[in-house]
């Protein structure tokens, strides 16, 4: 499995971030089952709790793309060694990962840590649960 493809795409959205506020880039990128590579960063705002987050982005842009289930994940700080998507963000991916998704953490060199991301997400708020 190469993960060089989706940690470069999540390290160059963060190049992108729009983080004044905090001065903390981020950038996340997920690949769908077809392959697809959808990337995203941080934009942040004067009114501090409109800012989202970079696998928000990511997640918009994979819906205007035509969407698709989500089968990685990739996330990078540049100030953070290894960075986890927030909670608001793995209930938003959680509405779209596959089974078997992994979440692959990273440094600015490329992938620290995978995991599955049913181990970091394990009891998502689902309307009909248990399908
Ligand atoms: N942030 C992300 O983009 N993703 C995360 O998973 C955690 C936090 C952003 C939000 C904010 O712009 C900055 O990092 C500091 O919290």
């Amino acid at each position: 499995m190469t993960t060089n493809d989706i940690f470069t795409a999540a390290k160059g959205a963060m190049e992108r971030a729009y983080a004044p506020y905090s001065r903390f880039p981020v950038g996340a990128a997920i690949r769908t089952e077809t392959g697809a590579i959808h990337a995203g960063c941080n934009i942040e705002n004067a009114s501090y709790p409109e800012g989202w987050c970079a696998e928000t982005t990511a997640l918009g842009h994979m819906i205007m793309a035509g969407g698709g289930r989500v089968s990685e994940i990739a996330v990078v700080a540049e100030k953070m060694p290894k960075i986890m998507p927030c909670g608001g963000c793995r209930q938003r991916l959680s509405e779209f990962v596959t089974s078997n998704a992994k979440l692959h953490l990273c440094d600015m060199n490329g992938v620290v840590e995978t995991v599955p991301f049913s181990t970091v997400f394990p009891h998502a708020f689902d309307l009909e649960p248990g399908t």
